[in-house]
């Protein structure tokens, strides 16, 4: 890579434990001025006459409506292409749409289906690339819920400890009951990194990727206390002890003709009160999902319990997390200061 190469934002690997630390920080920084009326000097207008393509190959809300959102707010042009309205993937390689869509905008979003669409995206691009969700990651997402973490947890924990550099979130504890997908992977790079353990339940044969284990396990290792990853084929053995109970949906976007097999393989694993309680969840557990949820694999009364679900702040955080994002990568060269 030339050294004029831009930084890009494709999965948390890509950040050390202390910028990921920054971004979270600076994003709850964000929200509480930004909801209190003032937007920071340093956002107002950062963005002004820019152009941020965002190149969606599948549906999403909140996705689109907080990077939408994050760029407005910043004062630039946030320009939408859905598949139906570029030639990407249909009637033009990856390679001559990167090359062509970065020499006129100044930074740019991409969802895609596999992962090695969005590397070879960033690989030819001039600007900036960020993962607005893949098959194997979702850097957005995770930035997102250790927001909502570092706001569900960080007080609490504070007064029983010394203030530290980091979030203050070592040995907190997540169980993940159902599908091991994009989204879990980041989140668990990311809780390796933030010294949060992960406790993973899957039925058998949906599990972790051996290479995606490897990732996880190699990027923790720059953290003050690497959080420790588990992984079993039992919720309740996962659920034993948690703070935070997560999950997604059991078929992900591109996954639909698997949908019947997968329902079956995956029943049992419904996060619902009795399988917290049998598990033995801490008495205090959150509930957190990415959205968009099914009721299959989690219930209604834990869902829509306020005082265990934190999902409608979740999503709410992805706009925070997407100005922090565009301020390091876009604003600031990629800079996570
Ligand atoms: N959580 C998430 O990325 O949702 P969307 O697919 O609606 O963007
Ligand atoms: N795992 C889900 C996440 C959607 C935000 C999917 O890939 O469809």
């Amino acid at each position: 890579t030339s050294p004029f190469a831009p930084r890009h934002l494709l999965s948390i690997e890509n950040l050390s434990s202390a910028e990921l630390t920054t971004l979270v920080r600076n994003a709850h920084q964000y929200k509480q001025a930004i909801k209190s009326g003032s937007v920071p000097k340093s956002l107002l207008g950062a963005l002004a006459g820019k152009t941020v393509a965002m190149t969606f190959n599948k549906l999403s809300t909140r996705t689109r409506v907080s990077c939408e959102g994050a760029v407005a707010t910043l004062g630039g042009h946030p320009m939408f292409l859905s598949k139906a309205d570029i030639q990407l993937g249909v009637n033009e390689s990856l390679y001559d749409t990167a090359v062509v869509v970065s020499s006129m905008v100044s930074a740019w979003f991409a969802r895609v289906g596999p992962h090695s669409d969005i590397v070879e995206i960033a690989k030819n691009s001039t600007v900036p690339v960020i993962n607005a969700l893949s098959d194997a990651f979702h850097p957005m997402q995770t930035i997102a819920d250790f927001l909502t973490i570092h706001e569900a947890f960080q007080s609490s924990r504070t007064r029983e400890r010394s203030p530290t550099p980091g979030l203050g979130l070592e040995g907190l504890k997540i169980a993940w009951v159902g599908d091991a997908n994009n989204v879990l992977y980041d989140l668990a790079i990311a809780a390796g990194k933030l010294g949060v353990d992960l406790a993973v339940a899957t039925p058998r044969g949906y599990g972790i990727p051996a290479g995606i284990r490897d990732i996880i396990q190699k990027s923790g290792t720059d953290a003050r206390v690497q959080g420790k990853l588990l992984e079993s084929n039992v919720p309740e053995e996962a659920i034993k002890d948690a703070d935070i109970l997560v999950t997604d949906t059991w078929v992900s976007m591109g996954q639909e003709s698997e949908k019947e097999k997968r329902l079956k393989a995956f029943s049992g694993f419904q996060i619902t009160s009795a399988l917290a309680e049998r598990g033995g969840a801490k008495p205090g557990w959150k509930f957190m999902h990415c959205l968009p949820r099914h009721p299959e694999e989690v219930s209604d009364d834990v869902f829509y319990n306020p005082s265990r679900s934190l999902v409608f702040t979740e999503a709410e955080n992805r706009l925070w997390s997407a100005i922090a994002v565009l301020e390091g990568f876009v604003v600031n060269g990629g800079k996570i200061i």
